[in-house]
């Protein structure tokens, strides 16, 4: 017998954007059911805000770069939960050279980035239509806009679902459920950006939001239907730039600036 609360879930929830999208989802009172990877103490968090705000929460652990994973949280939900929000917010990347990435590092960005975000879409779908009004939030990036070398794989899956996410908000038009997609830039929420946050310059430092400002920006929007979320002024400035720079011009200056985030290879000598 399910209960009769309505459930968000959220994937990669236990640090960095999905924490404070659970925080921003409880603050409004939102029942939440929260994912993460074994051993990221998923249920310390589902506690916190279920003591802070009065709210129904569950914790579940799991590998989504794993079908029969994707399979068996997706059964879970049907057959225990009411759900009136899917938030595919898990996601990874990196930077380094394509010829330097394994099968393993591609395959954990494809796995994850794309097909555990549409397979999870796609097996909740059903239960998101039983609802009156019901929301699905897809976590792109900037990087969706346009290629940048030495990411290569992480932009092409972004951009993948930027035109997911669009695709089935216009097909699900006649129904009761929004799918936004969100775009944030850089968020100092792992060693990795953080490091690369550190170096720029106090103007662009500026300007960068925090994970809690885009969480609050993207579920205030997503509240009120809007489909395409580009949280902060810099996001938006970024957005024109991905779009009106010349596209060769962009590729040199990512080329130059990510080229200095990896670390130099031998030059070899081919004479
Ligand atoms: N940080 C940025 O600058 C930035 C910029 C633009 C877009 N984004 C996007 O925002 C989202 C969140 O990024 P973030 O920076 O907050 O987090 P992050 O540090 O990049 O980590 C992503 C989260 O995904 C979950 N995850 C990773 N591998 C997983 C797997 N195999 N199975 C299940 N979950 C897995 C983990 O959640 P748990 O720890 O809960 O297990 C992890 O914390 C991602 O989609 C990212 O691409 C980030």
């Amino acid at each position: 017998m399910k209960t009769e609360n309505r459930y968000t879930v959220i994937t990669g929830a236990s640090q960095g954007l999905g924490k404070s999208l659970a925080t921003e989802c409880a603050k409004r009172g939102r029942d939440l059911i929260l994912i993460s990877l074994p051993n990221e103490n998923i249920n310390e968090l589902t506690n916190e805000l279920a003591d802070k705000y009065d709210i129904h929460t569950i914790g579940y652990e799991t590998d989504l770069t794993e079908d029969s994973n994707i399979t068996e949280l997706s059964e879970w939900i049907t057959n225990n939960y009411h759900i009136d929000m899917l938030v595919n917010n898990a996601g990874t990347g990196g930077t380094k050279r394509f010829s330097d990435a394994t099968e393993s590092y591609i395959d954990n960005i494809i796995f994850l980035n794309i097909r555990a975000l549409v397979m999870l879409t796609r097996n909740l779908l059903p239960l998101l239509k039983e609802q009156k009004k019901a929301y699905i939030l897809n976590i792109a990036s900037l990087a969706s806009f346009g290629p940048m070398p030495f990411k290569t794989v992480y932009p092409a899956s972004k951009a993948f679902v930027y035109s997911f996410s669009r695709g089935l908000n216009a097909e699900l038009k006649d129904c009761n459920i929004t799918v936004s997609v969100a775009h944030p830039g850089g968020m100092a929420t792992n060693p990795d950006v953080s490091e690369r946050i550190d170096k720029y310059n106090s103007f662009v430092k500026a300007t960068i939001l925090s994970p809690e400002e885009v969480a609050n920006i993207c579920i205030k929007k997503i509240l009120k239907g809007k489909s395409l979320i580009i949280p902060g002024v810099s996001g938006k400035l970024s957005w024109m730039f991905f779009r009106y720079f010349p596209a060769q011009l962009r590729l040199n200056i990512f080329r130059k600036t990510l080229l200095k985030e990896i670390k130099p290879q031998k030059q070899i000598d081919y004479a």
